[in-house]
């Protein structure tokens, strides 16, 4: 019997529409599940008539595979991939290949790679975005591996993938063992942050101009317009998200104005936080996105607190809508601009960090069209990476130094007329003073903290070498001299600058 060119275990949505898309691409696939009842369901469903065979035991799944066998898991992130490893490694020859399609831990990749590795298989771990339809239609797939494991699916992978306005697919070869998984796990970080700012802009518009979720809606799909520097996915779905509408007995809602103010994760964005402590990467927009999420799933004590906290609004003149409306565009252009400097960041200290060799290029192209953060902006990055691989930072890109420069005040009125209407905006704040202190040669709050550490632990601190002169003094070796203050001794005298 003919064998399957491709494996695929675990049939939930996302397993059964990359199934479909690869055999619509040509690929015969075999899939297997834990459960049987769902795989006859999928096999009578709409797998009936096509070149997708139904496996029950994992003997028989890998038995109807070509060699080397290629084997993509879409099950469960966490134990269940150990566990599935562990059951399939009897059944595997020298040279077969793993691929890991969910959105696993970048340490677990390393590991379960090393660990394969070392017994003769092959591994790849791979991020793929764009939820369901992206499955079914094409994904941004974001794989991280050997090199020769990637060239077992590089074919297969352009096929499935999106592809770009210029036809390019939406893969490339992203790095070594877990470059993949870390490069998805930072898109969900980025995605993270575009939510929040997009959340927090709407309740901005809402407060501070009263509009409703269908007038706020209309506004935001204009920004989708084709050649609006905001026009994204995450823009679009949320235009059409706010359209939608449930009704009672008489009334008709907004859909939007009626779910509970509850937003769960599944960890990604946590991990791309943890990362940036790990790495000592300032990543605040992302982080206020993910403590945000913790804080709406505090239900319970803001109900209880929010009887007791004044609530904080000033009185103020009403604003002109329209100079609001594009403010509020402007402020979200930039603060987004940099929420995606400070993943970017984050990218450039892991790649060094871990070897992982990351083309920032390759990658932001490859997040062009599939994946849920794709935007147009995303071709004008793509650009200033190949302009310049080592850019400093995002802010600074020739064609990004201009919104800096433009949207600032904008983005600073913005956070002014939000506070004023009581309405919390963390991420945006996050982006601004990244921003601010970014350009801040010198951090007067840091100046402070640096001597009460000395003050109360003997630290130490660095000088600068003049008050016009924001660098340090430098010791003999060339390194930055430290300094210590006698805090504890009385009547010590007046110390030397340097
Ligand atoms: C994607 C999404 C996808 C999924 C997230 C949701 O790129 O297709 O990011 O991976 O929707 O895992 O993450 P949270 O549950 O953490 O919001």
């Amino acid at each position: 019997m003919q064998k399957s060119k491709v494996g695929l275990v675990g049939l939930g949505v996302m397993g059964q529409n990359l199934t479909l898309n690869m055999e619509n691409k040509g690929y015969s696939v075999s899939v297997y599940n834990r459960t049987p009842s769902k795989i006859e369901e999928f096999a009578q469903g709409n797998a009936k008539n096509k070149k997708i065979k139904p496996t029950y035991s994992l003997e028989e799944f890998m038995a109807s595979l070509e060699r080397p066998r290629r084997i993509i898991l879409l099950v469960k992130a966490g134990q269940p991939v150990d566990d599935f490893i562990e059951k399939i490694i009897p059944l595997m020859d020298k040279g077969d290949l793993i691929i890991d399609g969910g959105n696993s831990f970048f340490k677990d990749t390393i590991r379960r790679n090393k660990y394969l590795e070392d017994k003769g298989f092959l591994y790849i771990g791979t991020g793929i975005s764009g939820g369901e339809e992206g499955a079914l239609k094409g994904p941004a797939i974001m794989p991280g591996g050997q090199e020769e494991a990637y060239k077992l699916v590089q074919d297969l992978f352009e096929k499935i993938s999106a592809k770009t306005q210029d036809n390019k697919p939406c893969v490339s070869y992203i790095g070594p063992h877990g470059a993949g998984h870390y490069v998805k796990m930072i898109h969900n970080g980025i995605e993270y942050g575009d939510m929040q700012l997009i959340g927090e802009c709407v309740w901005t518009l809402k407060k501070a101009l009263g509009l409703s979720s269908e007038e706020i809606a209309e506004i935001i799909q204009e920004w989708n317009s084709q050649d609006d520097v905001l026009s994204s996915y995450l823009i679009e779905i949320t235009a059409d998200s706010m359209k939608e509408k449930v009704k009672d007995k008489n009334h008709s809602h907004s859909l939007v104005d009626v779910v509970a103010d509850i937003t769960r994760m599944k960890g990604t964005g946590t991990w791309t936080v943890q990362s940036a402590l790990e790495l000592l990467v300032p990543i605040p927009t992302i982080t206020a996105a993910v403590f945000s999420r913790e804080m709406s799933q505090d239900k319970d004590l803001r109900l209880q607190l929010s009887k007791k906290l004044p609530s904080y609004q000033e009185q103020n003149e009403k604003s002109n809508k329209e100079i609001l409306i594009k403010i509020a565009h402007d402020a979200l252009y930039l603060a987004k601009l940099s929420s995606y400097a400070q993943g970017m960041a984050l990218l450039q200290a892991a790649s060094k960090e871990y070897q992982f060799n990351l083309n920032l290029k390759n990658i932001v192209e490859g997040w062009r069209a599939g994946c849920i953060i794709r935007a147009q902006f995303l071709d004008e990055i793509t650009k200033v990476y190949q302009d310049n691989p080592d850019l400093l930072s995002l802010l600074v890109a020739p064609r990004f130094l201009n919104v800096v420069k433009n949207n600032l005040s904008k983005l600073a009125s913005f956070i002014d007329l939000a506070h004023k209407a009581g309405v919390p905006i963390p991420a945006m704040d996050g982006s601004f003073d990244y921003i601010l202190q970014l350009g801040s040669p010198t951090m007067v709050s840091a100046q402070v903290a640096a001597i009460q550490r000395d003050y109360f632990g003997a630290h130490g601190y660095f000088k600068l070498k003049s008050l016009n002169n924001p660098e340090m003094i430098l010791n003999k070796d060339k390194q930055w001299k430290e300094f210590h203050t006698q805090w504890m001794l009385p009547g010590r005298p007046e110390e030397e600058w340097s």
